[in-house]
């Protein structure tokens, strides 16, 4: 099921992301880039230390923003981290900052030549942004970025679990 934002194909597919060849990964990440539990702790894990190796050049990152690594073992190019807001009700400008993450990822695949970007759904575990508010921020934040540049070719958007990939879905539809 996918949707077509000016020349990109969108779609949501259920699974771990570290499992989907790409030519980017996209990890939610924290801002210290030193790895951490979740979709970050599943992407070191499976690509291995020259992820952390890399991570450790930087100092940090800031949240809405993104730095991409070399994907170590995993079936992609790239790493692309970047970090999330932690939700606190909706009024500390988390919706700006989640759709930055999204904008500045893409931005990162672009500059390095991706055709190819998978996401997960960032901030909506350990940071508890509510789920569907976030899939909107992120459609929104990918059609409008798809708008400007057409790039890129195929964006998936992996939940994991079969309940957060049907909800994706829905939402998905909504988008015209
Ligand atoms: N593949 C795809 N999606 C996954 C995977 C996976 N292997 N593991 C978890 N997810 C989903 C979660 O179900 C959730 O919907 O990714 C989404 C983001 O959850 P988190 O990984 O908890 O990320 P986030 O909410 O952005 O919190 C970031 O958590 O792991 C730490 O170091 C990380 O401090 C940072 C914080």
């Amino acid at each position: 099921m996918g949707r077509t934002f000016n020349r990109t194909l969108v779609e949501v597919v259920e699974g771990d992301i570290t499992k989907i060849e790409v030519d980017a990964i996209v990890n939610a990440a924290n801002s210290k880039l030193r790895g951490g539990g979740g979709v970050d702790g599943a992407i070191h894990r499976a690509g291995g230390p020259s992820i952390l190796d890399e991570c450790k050049k930087h100092d940090g990152c800031p949240t809405g923003e993104s730095i991409a690594t070399t994907a170590g073992d995993l079936p992609a190019r790239y790493v692309i981290h970047t970090v999330g807001p932690v939700w606190y009700g909706g009024d500390r400008a988390e919706a700006d900052m989640l759709a930055s993450c999204y904008f500045s990822s893409l931005a990162r695949a672009v500059d390095r030549g991706c055709k190819s970007v998978s996401f997960p759904s960032i901030s909506t575990g350990v940071y508890r942004y509510p789920f569907d508010d976030a899939s909107r921020v992120a459609l929104s934040s990918i059609r409008d970025f798809c708008a400007r540049d057409t790039s890129i070719e195929r964006i998936l958007l992996v939940a994991y679990g079969a309940k957060d990939a049907g909800r994706y879905s829905e939402i998905l539809e909504e988008f015209e």
